[in-house]
């Protein structure tokens, strides 16, 4: 059966400019297996409302860009998804995006449970926050997280317009007040050769795991384990 790969940018950056789409798209290039890359950019998703709505067959019943995308999510084998660092969380769109998948956490609703994934993160300043926080979304479906990704991409400051003025932007927090952009200094995680390797290492960690009998329920044990005791440390 053929083995195929889903994944998603949560930045709403147009693709060219988004770190986190770079880097997204670099795991999946190096897995040497199928993929599909979706942005979410420009998508209508808002969060999970709590209607229970999806309590008795696991199929959310709100009616917005994710309902098109839920075939695509059961149907993956393993996942990688990114998000940019917004206030040292995950962005709210890619939140918003994974808070759905409480569709799939009723009764037997297996249909998430065991696969494999990456999670990435991109920062202005860190991008590990983002990553952690995929990689508790990812827990709570009992999938496990073969690597995480994190890395530092372009705060908007650099290009608003108000850069080398603004006193609260990144340029002047960085480099000082009267600051001179230069697109040297401009962070970019293609210009980062240990990020790249990180994000190439780990497509090819992910398509190894897949293509050398990935099965699916030992890693449901494990990741049923590591989520209870999760439970019992802290929620
Ligand atoms: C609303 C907002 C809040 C942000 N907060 C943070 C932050 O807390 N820490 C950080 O490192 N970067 C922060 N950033 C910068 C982004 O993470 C950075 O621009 C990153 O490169 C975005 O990823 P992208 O290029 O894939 O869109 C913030 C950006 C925005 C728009």
């Amino acid at each position: 059966m053929r083995i195929r790969i889903l994944g998603i940018s949560g930045s709403p950056r147009k693709e060219k400019v988004s770190g986190t789409y770079k880097l997204v798209s670099t795991v999946l290039e190096n897995t040497g297996l199928d993929y599909d890359l979706i942005s979410l950019r420009g998508k209508t998703i808002g969060g999970c409302i709590a209607c229970l709505g999806c309590a008795p067959d696991n199929v959310c019943k709100v009616k917005d860009d994710l309902e098109s995308l839920r075939e695509e999510i059961v149907a993956a084998d393993a996942y990688v998804i990114g998000a940019p660092n917004y206030y040292s969380t995950l962005n709210a769109g890619t939140h918003a995006f994974l808070e759905r998948w409480f569709q799939f956490r009723h009764q037997a609703g297996n249909l998430l449970w065991g696969k494999l994934a990456v999670a990435v993160g991109v920062g202005g300043m860190d991008g590990r926050f983002p990553a952690e926080n995929i990689e508790k979304f990812f827990m709570y479906n009992f999938i496990e997280t073969v690597a995480k990704v994190s890395g530092q991409g372009a705060a908007s400051c650099y290009s608003c317009g108000y850069g080398e003025t603004c006193k609260v932007g990144v340029p002047s927090m960085l480099y000082g007040e009267n600051v001179k952009i230069t697109p040297e200094m401009i962070p970019d995680v293609s210009k980062d050769p240990i990020l790249m390797q990180a994000a190439a290492d780990a497509g090819k960690l992910l398509g190894y795991r897949l293509k050398n009998d990935h099965d699916r329920k030992a890693v449901t044990r494990k990741m049923q384990r590591q989520m209870m005791q999760m439970m019992k440390t802290s929620a």
